[in-house]
């Protein structure tokens, strides 16, 4: 399996619509076995993709062609023995502060590393 973890930005000036991010998300992420999270916070994205790996590349392949954000860079690359996400998930800062807890519950299962990396992207302030 094939885990995968990027950042972006949302396009300048475009309100985000994450309603339709996450229920498209949903749909085609449960169709291709796809577990992940998205977390929002403020313009900038910061997902984890896993499964298998035709599936994961072509997910990432559509992610990284949509116009409702650029600047993609893949920080992690890894082939994993199981899951470390067990569901597919979103959470995005609403900027009362509980995503920092709702994250690291998300992020329980995820290697050191990425857990890491997502605490950290949690705990920082929006830009
Ligand atoms: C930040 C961000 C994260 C996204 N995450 C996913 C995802 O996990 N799975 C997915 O299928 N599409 C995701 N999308 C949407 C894709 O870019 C693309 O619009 C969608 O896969 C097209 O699906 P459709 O052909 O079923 O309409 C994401 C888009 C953005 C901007």
């Amino acid at each position: 399996m094939l885990q995968l973890i990027y950042v972006s930005t949302a396009r300048n000036g475009d309100a985000i619509d994450l309603d339709n991010i996450l229920a498209t998300s949903r749909r085609n992420n449960r169709r291709d076995g796809i577990t992940g999270l998205l977390h929002v916070k403020g313009r900038r994205f910061l997902q984890a993709l896993e499964g298998d790996a035709g599936k994961v590349e072509a997910a990432y392949a559509r992610i990284a062609g949509d116009p409702r954000h650029f600047a993609l860079v893949i920080l992690s690359r890894r082939s994993v023995t199981a899951r470390e996400f067990g569901d597919w998930a979103m959470a995005a800062d609403d900027g009362s502060g509980d995503v920092v807890a709702q994250v690291a519950t998300l992020v329980e299962g995820a290697a050191p590393s990425v857990r890491g990396t997502f605490e950290g992207f949690a705990g920082l302030r929006a830009a």
